[in-house]
């Protein structure tokens, strides 16, 4: 029965390209879903945007020295291009800057502050005064309050995903300049998400949302068991949607609530177009909702956004939340900053007409629960052992030996022996196989279903052997070449949601369009007959779908990312400028020893602490030290160190620390102990540690 679907995809900061995180987290999966269910008939509304205001676009623009507009319009340009290069079939793709956004968002805003749905508050926030700037989001980085992050921005925390007020940041410092905020007195209009803790309770904890992915669930339950707090939804910032309402003159709505609000715009703008009705794909509770993001995105999608609309009234709330986690390249984080990813456009240049590799990687490797590494030699395995040795080779003996036997016309077929009519069962019960895996968000498992086909195939023909039987039983030939370009041809139908431009071409090969009527999803396991005899395929010699992928594209690519890395290094290795003149009596101050590491641990719960046990010559101390990303307790042990004996003591955790070592950086960024034999770090400063 066709229902009607508004599926939404995380719309993108518009502050740089699109890379195979956004993709294998939420672009990929979303399309998979959308194209499946506009396929098995619903009608579908696939939704998304570029999210053009908030603090990651204007630190983009202050760095490369243009304004946030030139960002949002170079970066919106390049993200739509690339998105329909890659064949996602979003029905609107829009933007937060356009007129309908604006306008949209003002007017929530204004209905949630006429329902008195916000609390107005003056209070106390981070203010950078050299900056000139209160400190909000990204402006922000401190210890995350919940796990001890130690750069957690004003927002959120990125290693747990909590979201927190700035003030909530343990030791802030401020991203523009470095600087300790101080606190200024603004006024904001925050949402009281502890009045809807109730409703959030029921809706998802007593409601049906168990089904929800054990990584989304778990995750709300806690931040609602743990108890919610009202958050500002307004931000002292010039780039954003003005505050429509009095007072609120020279403040910006905050990004997370503008953005969301960005998946009903774009909707109203796709429809306006259509001559569709907006409404009936936000406010008809026959309307499924689902939003498609990455696992940072869970508390803004789970319990602000719905908090919001269920302030307004008159909306539906999100069926569920299938949020991924996310995917490491080569073994580490992906990083924008670091320019460690692989970068969309890049792709496409570098792999024409190779889109659907890429997605079949990303989508057999998806980080569905839990993290997950793409690595280059894992995509040219996915390509070369599984798209062209199982699918790529299946079709091409299909094709090459039926324009060879039979001139490309699908022959009669004569009495089927078991193993043809198993086969052609085994065919029909695909579709709701794979529709099974799709609709519980089991993206992984549907690619490995549809290869699965692909190799049934394979067998068949192998098994049955017709380039043999040719010469034996022309009769059985032609009957087994029938009963494998039904499979061909269920392949080119259940190929469309992952591989959308593998099926395109299949169709193209087997002369789909010239059918009588075109097979759907629910024909293959229907019909008992998807290409009848007589059928002629594409004249000529027919097309591979997938060719081979070289060790040197993959080697070029691995270079292209050492390179990258190398870069970023002498980048960040830039000796840094001499610090302002101290005079001698400042340093006589210093009290400086050469002491000896006697024990050392983890401080729990963080991920840079270590504490140590000094001895110092005077005495023997504990010393809170950052060094444990670089060196493991056990390496510490022993080592001679310089160390600042005389610094004010000073809590960390909860334990005292009484002094600080004297660290450096070799040529790489490595701390190393200071040695004065070794010269790998000439030029660079003291870390004191
Ligand atoms: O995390 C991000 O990239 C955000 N721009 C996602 C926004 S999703 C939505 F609410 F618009
Ligand atoms: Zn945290």
């Amino acid at each position: 029965m066709s229902k009607r679907y508004t599926i939404t995809a995380a719309l993108p900061y518009t502050n740089g390209p699109i890379h195979i995180g956004h993709l294998a987290g939420v672009y990929v999966p979303a399309d998979i879903y959308s194209r499946y269910l506009r396929l098995t008939g619903n009608d579908v509304a696939f939704i998304c945007g570029s999210d053009e205001h908030g603090v990651p676009i204007t630190i983009k623009a202050k760095k490369e020295g243009v304004t946030p507009q030139d960002i949002v319009d170079k970066y919106h340009a390049i993200i739509k291009t690339s998105f329909e290069d890659f064949g996602i079939s979003f029905d609107n793709y829009s933007r937060t800057s356009a007129k309908i956004h604006h306008d949209t968002a003002s007017e929530f805003f204004k209905t949630l502050y006429e329902k008195n749905e916000f609390v107005e508050e003056v209070s106390e926030q981070l203010y950078d005064a050299e900056a000139n700037q209160f400190l909000a989001d990204r402006f922000v980085i401190g210890t995350c309050p919940k796990c001890g992050y130690e750069e957690a921005y004003g927002d959120q925390c990125e290693n747990c995903g909590t979201s927190h007020n700035a003030t909530d940041l343990i030791n802030p410092k401020s991203a523009i300049t470095g600087n300790t905020p101080t606190l200024k007195e603004t006024k904001h209009w925050f949402l009281p998400l502890n009045k809807h803790e109730e409703f959030l309770t029921e809706w998802i904890l007593n409601g049906h949302k168990k089904d929800w992915k054990p990584n989304v669930y778990g995750q709300v339950k806690s931040w609602i068991d743990d108890g919610l707090r009202p958050r500002a939804v307004t931000r002292d910032l010039d780039w954003g949607i003005p505050v429509p309402i009095e007072g609120g003159e020279g403040k910006v709505l905050y990004v997370w609530f503008d953005a969301p609000i960005g998946y009903i715009s774009a909707t109203k703008e796709w429809a306006e177009r259509e001559g569709k009705n907006w409404e009936d794909y936000w406010k008809d509770e026959d309307t499924t909702l689902v939003h498609f993001i990455g696992k940072d995105n869970i508390v803004f999608h789970c319990i602000i956004f719905p908090s919001m609309l269920k302030a307004e009234g008159s909306y539906i709330l999100p069926e569920n939340v299938p949020a991924n986690e996310f995917l490491n390249l080569e073994g580490n984080k992906l990083s924008t900053s670091k320019n460690w990813a692989v970068w969309l456009p890049d792709y496409l240049q570098d792999f024409p007409n190779q889109q659907d590799v890429l997605r079949y990687a990303l989508t057999a490797n998806a980080p569905e629960t839990k993290d997950n590494d793409f690595t280059w030699k894992d995509f040219q395995a996915r390509n070369n052992n599984e798209l062209v040795a199982i699918f790529g080779n299946f079709i091409n003996r299909v094709a090459v030996l039926t324009n060879k036997y039979y001139n490309g016309v699908i022959p009669e077929s004569s009495g089927f022996k078991a193993i043809d009519e198993d086969t052609l069962a085994a065919v029909k019960a695909y579709p709701a196989v794979i529709s099974s895996s799709i609709e519980r968000y089991r993206f992984r498992e549907a690619s490995q279903e549809l290869m699965n086909l692909a190799r049934l195939g394979n067998k068949y023909l192998a098994d049955e052997e017709p380039w043999k039987t040719i010469k034996t039983d022309e009769e059985r030939t032609k009957t087994v070449m029938f009963v494998a370009l039904q499979i061909a041809s269920a392949l080119a139908v259940l190929s469309e949601p992952i591989l959308p431009f593998t099926s395109e071409k299949l169709k193209t090969i087997l002369c789909h369009s010239e059918l009588e009527s075109e097979s759907t999803w629910n024909d293959v396991s229907t019909k008992d007959i998807l290409l009848p005899s007589g059928h002629q395929l594409q004249e000529g010699k027919p097309e591979l779908l997938f060719t081979k992928i070289e060790d040197k594209q993959i080697e070029a690519q691995l270079e292209k990312l050492e390179a990258s890395k190398k870069a970023n290094e002498a980048a960040n290795k830039a000796t840094e400028p001499q610090k302002d003149e101290i005079t001698f009596e400042d340093f006589t101050k210093l009290d400086l020893r050469v002491g000896t590491i006697l024990e050392a641990e983890k401080m729990p719960k963080t991920k840079k602490l270590l504490v140590l046990k000094v001895d110092t010559g005077i005495d023997t101390r504990t010393i809170v030290s950052g060094i444990a990303e670089s060196f493991k307790p056990e390496e510490v042990v022993g080592k001679r160190v310089t160390v600042l004996v005389n610094l004010a003591p000073r809590k960390l955790r909860g334990v005292e620390s009484q002094g600080m070592i004297l660290m450096t950086e070799d040529a790489s960024g490595n701390l190393v102990f200071v040695n004065p034999d070794d010269s790998s770090g000439v030029g660079n400063g003291l870390q004191i540690s």
